[in-house]
């Protein structure tokens, strides 16, 4: 059903991760009838390490060349502000999330893409959404989210739509490449203490 990988296998598998310029990451993805299916599980878990693999906060199954929609994430430590709604979280998998955004607040911040290898760019997203889905066992998801736990599902939902971070930037000076941007941090940085 799914041309994801090849052969069985009860272990799970590392996914080859598709780049900006694929056609699948601009298609919108479908909805998924039976999220508990056994083969949206195995989907989900190779999701998952594919994921951690590449040390990423989240993955969208069009990531994986497979236009369904379903999404994994992840919140650590060190990218949570520690407020009520941006707590440290470990994997979470989301079946046809969908977003509503609450207040009209938005904030800049950085963002990275799997499929954007090596690259950064300052993206606006609402500070506060409320999510809702289904998880792999059925149980139905519902919750409020701000900071960098909101930013990253906004940012796996847009996949699923069709979106790469990019098309949601205003100022593309605010974009490049991840040692360029850490040198000309560190060269601000030490222009400023000498100063
Ligand atoms: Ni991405």
């Amino acid at each position: 059903m799914y041309a994801h990988r090849t052969g069985e296998s009860d272990g799970m598998a590392v996914l080859k991760i598709v780049r900006m310029g694929h056609p699948v990451l601009l298609r919108g993805a479908a909805p998924i009838p039976n999220p508990g299916d056994p083969e949206i599980r195995r989907l989900a878990q190779d999701m998952i390490e594919t994921m951690i693999d590449a040390d990423g906060a989240g993955l969208a199954a069009p990531q994986v060349a497979v236009p369904l929609r379903l999404i994994v994430f992840r919140c650590r430590a060190e990218r949570v502000s520690g407020a009520e709604g941006d707590q440290k979280l470990e994997t979470r998998v989301l079946a046809n999330p969908r977003i509503t955004p609450l207040g009209d607040e938005q904030v800049l911040d950085w963002e990275g893409c799997l499929s954007i290898p090596g690259m950064r760019g300052a993206v606006p997203r609402h500070r506060r959404i409320r999510y809702q889905g289904v998880d792999l066992e059925g149980n139905q998801i519902d919750v409020m989210a701000e900071n960098f736990h909101a930013r990253v599902v906004q940012h796996e939902v847009d996949h699923l739509d069709g979106i790469l971070y990019p098309m949601r930037m205003q100022d593309f000076r605010l974009f490049g490449f991840n040692d360029e941007l850490a040198r000309a941090a560190a060269a601000a940085e030490a222009k400023e203490h000498a100063a």
